[in-house]
């Protein structure tokens, strides 16, 4: 009887430890981070914030592509295909919408958006921050952080603090304009900046520390039939927003192909040669804007000096 009861008292301790033990296993050891921003770094790699475990925000906000991804349209849950090309997400701490149709109005506003979206992460906020509580080292993460445990609104606070690092500000064009470096931005980049700046009309658009004038504008890219993504249109059903995108910014633009909202234009030449003459691409856009009703007639010189300086806008630091 002594020995039954000796033998019963081992097996349950055992069976005890072994429970305990294949828990904390099934947890990967993560950094304990020590502030908001590097929390919310932990949750933008950690595909804990998808239904079927398979998905984070790097999936398709790649680092090596300035937080973008390097194919014209990305895949979320179950290899599901996305609608639009997925843009960078550095250097939007200026921004005053989100998203290609500026759906959202602030970074907190767009984080739930792809957690949420059937074709993205397909999880409601809430069962992630249930996720987030049962697992024991985020649980710790949230309580050393925020002095509570995980809550929908927290979660979002972390990952829209961790986006606001993504800036960057150390291109050789930044370094020429600032005089820290004149040797790096190169005599074809500073004739190209005056290329954007004047006849390729590209500042018109593009303008302000990262090259992009928050508006909403149609460069051609729809015609209703094979284009048939109405953009800007599909938020407020206006007329004349028919065919209009948010203008993105142009900084770390060489590591971010393929290009537009739908990822149509493989290169930055491409892209060139889409402005210097439109009709050659879609002849039979919708509402295209009046800049670009003519041929920019750039030469082929002109063409690679544009080029040249959209390369001098990439910041090489984060690449790494
Ligand atoms: C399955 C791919 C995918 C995943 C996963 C994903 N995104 Fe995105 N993201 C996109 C696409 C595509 C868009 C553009 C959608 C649109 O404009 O309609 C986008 C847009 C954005 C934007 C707006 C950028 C801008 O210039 O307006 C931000 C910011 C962003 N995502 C952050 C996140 C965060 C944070 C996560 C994780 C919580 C995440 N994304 C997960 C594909 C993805
Ligand atoms: C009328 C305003 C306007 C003008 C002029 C303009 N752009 Fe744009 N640009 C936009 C908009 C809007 C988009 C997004 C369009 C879309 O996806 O349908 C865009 C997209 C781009 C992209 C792709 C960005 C990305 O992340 O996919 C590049 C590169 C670019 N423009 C460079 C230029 C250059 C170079 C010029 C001058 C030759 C120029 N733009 C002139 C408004 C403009």
């Amino acid at each position: 009887m002594k020995h039954l009861i000796k033998f019963s008292i081992f097996t349950i301790i055992t069976v005890i430890f072994c429970y305990c033990q294949r828990n904390s296993n099934s947890e990967t050891k993560l950094i304990p981070p020590t502030s908001i921003e590097e929390l919310g770094k932990l949750l933008y790699f950690d595909s804990i914030l998808s239904r079927d475990n398979q998905v984070s925000c790097a999936s398709c906000h790649k680092p090596q592509f300035a937080f973008a991804d390097n194919t014209p349209v990305s895949f979320g849950v179950d290899s599901l295909k996305g609608g639009r090309n997925t843009p960078s997400s550095m250097n939007l701490t200026s921004r005053s919408m989100y998203f290609w149709d500026g759906r959202a109005e602030t970074l907190e506003d767009q984080v739930s958006g792809p957690i949420e979206n059937p074709a993205e992460m397909d999880i409601p906020l809430s069962e992630v921050v249930r996720k987030l509580n049962k697992h024991k080292q985020y649980r710790a993460f949230f309580i050393s952080v925020f002095g509570k445990i995980a809550t929908k609104e927290n979660v979002v606070q972390a990952i829209s603090a961790f986006e606001r690092t993504l800036e960057t500000n150390n291109s050789a064009f930044d370094n020429y304009m600032n005089g820290s470096d004149t040797i790096h931005f190169s005599a074809a980049a500073k004739r190209g900046q005056i290329i954007f700046n004047e006849k390729g009309k590209c500042f018109d658009c593009h303008f302000g520390p990262d090259f992009t004038g928050d508006q909403f504008r149609n460069i051609g890219l729809f015609n209703g039939k094979d284009l048939n993504d109405s953009g800007r249109f599909s938020i407020t059903r206006k007329l004349t927003d028919l065919g209009k995108f948010k203008t993105p910014g142009l900084r770390n633009i060489s590591v971010n192909r393929p290009y537009m909202h739908n990822g149509m234009h493989k290169t930055l030449k491409e892209v060139i040669e889409y402005y210097n003459e439109p009709d050659k691409f879609v002849s039979n856009s919708i509402n295209r804007d009046s800049l670009l009703s003519k041929p920019l007639n750039l030469t082929d010189k002109e063409k690679s000096d544009l080029e040249a300086f959209l390369l001098s806008l990439t910041d090489k630091q984060f690449l790494k």
